[in-house]
């Protein structure tokens, strides 16, 4: 079985289940043109965090790692009316770029877009906690850091959704002297014995290569 199998697969899948409007495909040339890196999710993890969200009616969202928006606009398309999404983006080009998109998906009255270090910028969200559902998703080696930061910010029954846990397999090498695994990795071990949340980890092959997501939920709903 090969890449491109897995690639052809998810092209099927995606012009059953994921199709892109104007919205979603302009976020993605935006993004070329502006010569931002071609990491956002793909069209069908786009969906299924759609649906993760829709079906927990999320009407509180955080994303940390906004890029061009793309992932930003499937789950903005999530929220039940009146909600809102916050979205944490480092690099003010990026950022730029993703502004432009929300408004040409007509999401700029939802989406919120804040610009610095999300470390810098998180403390500041505490008090517009709780969230229902997070999707953490920017520099690895900070994800611990993030999933101790949001978790608290995160309601009983919340969702908290980990990008790039599996990093082409290498998340299995504990020897592995690659930041972003040992990021990952380190993130692992605290949720594995985290008392507050009942995680499990998904991998994905297809368009963004062999990956995956780590979904956990938070503990304590009624
Ligand atoms: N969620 C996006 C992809 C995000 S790519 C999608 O799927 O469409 C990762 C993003 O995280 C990049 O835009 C990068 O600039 C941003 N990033 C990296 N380090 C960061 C930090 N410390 N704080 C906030 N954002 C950061
Ligand atoms: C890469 C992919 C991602 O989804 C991401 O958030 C960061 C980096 C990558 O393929 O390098
Ligand atoms: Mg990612």
């Amino acid at each position: 079985m090969t890449e491109a199998v897995w690639t052809e697969v998810d092209a099927y899948f995606s012009s059953l289940y994921a199709q892109e409007d104007d919205a979603l495909a302009g976020a993605v040339r935006s993004g070329l043109e502006a010569g931002l890196p071609q990491i956002q999710v793909s069209p069908n993890q786009g969906k299924l965090l759609q649906i993760l969200a829709r079906a927990i009616g999320a009407r509180r969202i955080l994303e940390i790692g906004t890029l061009a928006g793309y992932s930003t606009i499937w789950l903005a398309r999530a929220l039940a009316p009146g909600g809102r999404l916050t979205t944490l983006e480092f690099d003010p080009k990026h950022a730029a770029v993703a502004a432009e998109n929300f408004a040409r998906a007509g999401l700029s009255d939802r989406i919120e877009l804040r610009v610095g270090a999300a470390l810098d910028t998180l403390p500041a969200l505490a008090g517009e906690a709780p969230f229902d559902f997070v999707f953490i998703d920017a520099d690895k080696e900070n994800i611990p850091a993030y999933f101790t930061a949001t978790l608290p910010m995160t309601r009983p029954g919340g969702l908290i959704v980990v990008d790039n846990v599996v990093r082409d397999g290498r998340v299995a090498d504990a020897s592995s002297e690659d930041g972003a695994v040992q990021g990952v990795r380190a993130f692992n071990a605290l949720a594995a014995r985290e008392k507050r949340v009942s995680a499990s980890a998904l991998q994905t092959v297809g368009a963004k290569g062999y990956d995956g997501f780590c979904v956990l939920l938070v503990e304590g709903a009624a």
